[in-house]
C-alpha cells in the first residue's frame, strides 16, 4: 500500500514523521507493507518549484492509496499582495484529487481537559464529528480586486449547486446513521442565497433518502454559541466549508488543544467515500514551535488512524492506534500545549515513542520521556 507524505511547512515535517513512525510500527506488527514517498507543498514547495503545488506532487497523490500532509504556509510567505500563496497548494490538492468531505471528530478526553478553559464536568461526554464540506464555496469562488474611486474593491465569490449540497449531505448522514442518527445541518438560510439552497436540499434528501435520520437546521451564528454552551448535545453536524473551517476551531478549545484533532478528506466511490483520502492534522503550521520538538503529534497520528480505516480498510488497525493514543494520554504523555502549569513537557518525538509503545499493549513507559522536560513558555 503506497502512502504519500506531504510534510509542507512549520512543524508539519515533525508531525508527519510522527505518523510515519506510528505507520511503520503498525505495519510491522500487523504484517503491512507500506511504502512511503515523500512530496513538496506549501511554502517550501514555492521555495523549491516555485508553485504551492508541483506537478510531480500532484502525480504521487494521484498514484497513492492516501495521502498524509503535515501543515502549510508560515511568516515568511505571508507577503501581502503575493501571487503564490502556501495554502493554494493544499486547496489545488484538495480539489484536484475531488476530496469534498471533510470529517473532523471532536472529542473531550478526561486527561487533557485540564488545558481546557471549561470545567471538566461541562466537557465530559462530548463526542461529535464535524462534517465539512471542502471543495466549494467562497474558498474557491472568483476573487476579485480592483480599484474604485476611493480605493480598492475586493470580491469573494461564494456558489453551492444542488449536486455539491447532495452529495455531503449524503456522507453526513449516512455518518449519522452508524451513530445517534441525529443530524445538525448549519447555514446562514435568513441571509445567504447558498444556505436556503443548502437547507432545502439538506431536507428533502434527507427525507428522502434518510427517513431514519433526525435532521435539525442550525444558524451558524446560534451553532458557534451552542458548541460551547451545550457541546453534548451535537453527534454529527454538516456544513459549508468557510464555517466549517472556523467551527471546528472553535470546537477544539473544547478538546483541550487543537494539537489534538485529526481529519479525513474524503471523495466520491462507489459508497458514500472512496479509498483514498487526504489526512491531515486541522492545525496550522506553528512556526514559532517548528523544529523544537514541542509539536502535538497526536492530531496527526489520529489521522493515521483515519487513514488506516477509510484509505486502507483497516479497522482493527485503526482502533489500535486510537487505544494507544487514548493510554498514552491517560499515562500523561503531554505535550506542552496539554500539560498544565507546572506538569512536565514530553517531547514530540518520546509522545508518539510511548504511542507506539501502546500499540503493542504496553502502558507507555513515561520515565524516559521525562528525561528532557522542556519548560513551558509563560
Ligand atoms: C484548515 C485550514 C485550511 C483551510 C487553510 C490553511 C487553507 O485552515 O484545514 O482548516 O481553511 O481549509
Ligand atoms: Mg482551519
Amino acid at each position: 500500500m503506497r502512502i504519500a507524505l506531504l510534510p509542507g511547512d512549520g512543524i508539519g515535517p515533525e508531525v508527519v514523521a510522527a505518523g510515519r513512525t506510528v505507520l511503520e510500527a503498525v505495519a510491522e506488527r500487523f504484517g503491512h507493507r507500506f511504502e512511503f514517498e515523500e512530496g513538496l507543498i506549501g511554502g517550501i514547495a514555492i521555495d523549491e518549484t516555485g508553485r504551492p503545488l508541483p506537478e510531480r506532487t500532484h502525480e504521487l497523490c494521484e498514484r497513492a492509496d492516501a495521502v498524509l500532509l503535515g501543515a502549510v504556509g508560515g511568516p515568511r510567505w505571508d507577503v501581502p499582495g503575493a501571487a503564490v500563496r502556501p495554502e493554494q497548494g493544499l486547496l489545488a490538492i484538495r480539489r484536484a484529487l475531488g476530496l469534498f468531505a471533510n470529517l473532523r471528530p471532536v472529542r473531550c478526553r478526561a486527561a487533557a481537559l485540564g488545558a481546557s478553559p471549561f470545567r471538566p464536568e461541562h466537557l465530559a461526554g462530548v463526542d461529535f464529528v464535524v462534517v465539512r464540506e471542502l471543495t466549494g464555496g467562497i474558498y474557491f469562488g472568483d476573487k476579485r480586486l480592483e480599484a474604485v474611486v476611493d480605493g480598492e474593491r475586493a470580491t469573494d465569490v461564494c456558489s453551492y449547486t444542488t449536486a455539491e449540497v447532495e452529495r455531503i449531505v449524503r456522507v453526513a448522514a449516512t455518518l449519522a446513521r452508524s451513530r445517534s442518527g441525529c443530524l445538525v445541518s448549519v447555514d446562514k438560510a435568513n441571509v445567504l442565497e447558498t444556505s436556503r439552497l443548502w437547507r432545502r436540499v439538506a431536507t428533502r434528501v434527507v427525507a428522502d433518502e434518510y427517513p431514519d435520520v433526525e435532521l435539525q437546521h442550525m444558524l451558524v451564528d446560534t451553532c458557534a454559541m451552542k458548541i460551547i454552551q451545550q457541546p453534548r448535545t451535537f453527534d454529527v453536524v454538516v456544513t459549508e466549508n468557510m464555517f466549517g473551517d472556523i467551527l471546528t476551531d472553535e470546537a477544539a478549545v473544547l478538546a483541550g488543544s487543537i494539537g489534538l484533532m485529526p481529519s479525513a478528506s474524503l471523495g466520491a466511490g462507489n459508497g458514500p467515500w472512496t479509498r483514498r483520502g487526504l489526512f491531515e492534522p486541522i492545525h496550522g503550521s506553528a512556526p514559532d514551535i517548528a523544529g523544537q520538538q514541542r509539536a502535538n503529534p497526536i492530531g496527526a497520528i489520529l489521522s493515521c488512524a483515519m487513514l488506516l480505516r477509510y484509505s486502507l480498510g483497516l479497522e482493527a488497525e485503526a482502533h489500535a492506534v486510537e487505544n494507544a493514543v487514548e493510554r498514552t494520554i491517560e499515562a500523561g504523555a503531554l505535550t506542552a500545549d496539554l500539560t498544565v502549569a507546572g506538569g512536565r513537557v514530553v517531547r514530540t518525538d518520546e509522545v508518539t515513542a510511548a504511542i507506539v509503545a501502546g500499540l503493542g499493549g504496553a502502558v507507555p513507559d513515561l520515565a524516559p520521556a521525562c528525561a528532557r522536560p522542556l519548560r513551558r513558555e509563560e
